[in-house]
């Protein structure tokens, strides 16, 4: 595991050994003496972030993963209009410039699908040992906000194999529902996909599903899986990648969704939320989407380790 690019990477064994890693790191986080000895982990490590696209839980919790960790760490929250991206410089020379000073890990969220690979191949060209991290890629991936979603189901359930998951909302160009495809479809689970029409699951993933014989439904009405999920992952119609033709926003989740949810399901979505589902949900029983963005902070953290330890 060197650069972190898309959720296919990550094997069985892989996972099982991050998500035991990210336990112990939640642990520790609780116990004073023990989260000042992680600030020990890596004094001469460095990470910079370079987020050319709105973020506020990705980049918190790398920034603080990597400071819980004792990494030196800086970046840029709005490379478009801060850094020369602005000034028209291409992705390859700012990664070239930023990867010059030394930097052990770089995560880079930017709206262009392929950027964190072009980023990792300039890495590679140019013989630098850095790792770069995708924190999002336009449509593609963002592939450790599906670890954290799967490391969310995995401590609700103790185990992936067996479960529905419904994925619901913009598929089309929502890159968190790809990735956590992805991750799932290296489980024995059952996938339905719920959005309108116009936003449904690329052809990619679906044929990707088809290849590993993982059983999965398309559906458009909510109610048509709701009932038999054990995790509903919902998702934010992309405005700023779909535009205003194909609004008609997903499903709204309201109480009366909630009601028809088995006993034990949980209710996921990456957030932000934006009108999806509705505010007095959030009180639910049933609803998670705080709990699994809090897993960010350790899973991040476990990634570091997991990175940084490959490099030495
Ligand atoms: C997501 C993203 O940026 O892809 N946000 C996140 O990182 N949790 C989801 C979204 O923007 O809808």
């Amino acid at each position: 595991m060197h650069h972190i690019l898309r959720a296919q990477q990550f094997d069985g064994p892989a996972l099982n050994k991050l998500f035991h890693q990210t336990r112990h790191i939640k642990k520790a986080l609780t116990d004073p003496e023990q989260k000042r000895a992680l600030r020990s982990t890596f004094p001469d490590k460095s990470f910079y972030y370079l987020f050319a696209e709105p973020s506020t839980r990705t980049r918190t919790s790398f920034q603080k993963a990597a400071t819980n960790l004792g990494m030196e760490t800086m970046g840029t929250e709005n490379a478009k209009d801060f850094s020369s991206m602005v000034k028209g410089e291409t992705l390859e020379h700012s990664i070239r410039v930023i990867l010059g000073n030394g930097f052990d890990v770089i995560a880079i969220r930017h709206s262009d699908n392929g950027a964190a690979d072009r980023a990792a191949a300039v890495c590679d060209d140019c013989g630098f040992n850095t790792a770069i991290v995708n924190a999002g890629d336009g449509t593609s991936q963002h592939p450790t906000q599906a670890l954290l979603d799967l490391f969310t189901i995995h401590e609700k359930f103790e185990q992936i194999d067996g479960l529905t998951v419904v994925i619901g909302g913009d598929l089309a160009h929502g890159r968190t529902a790809r990735s956590l495809a992805y991750l799932l479809s290296k489980f024995r689970v059952k996938l339905i996909f719920v959005s309108t029409p116009e936003l449904t699951v690329g052809e990619d993933i679906q044929a990707h599903l088809n290849e590993r014989q993982i059983d999965f439904r398309l559906e458009t009405k909510v109610e048509d899986a709701v009932p038999e999920a054990d995790v509903v992952y919902w998702t934010r119609f992309q405005r700023e990648r779909a535009g205003d033709s194909l609004a008609g926003s997903p499903h709204v989740i309201t109480l009366g969704t909630m009601a028809l949810f088995k006993p034990e399901a949980i209710l996921l979505h990456p957030l932000p939320i934006v009108g999806e589902i509705a505010h007095e949900v959030d009180s639910h029983r049933q609803a998670y989407y705080f709990q699994q963005s809090d897993n960010g902070l350790p899973i991040r953290m476990a990634l570091f380790q997991s990175i940084l330890s490959a490099q030495d």
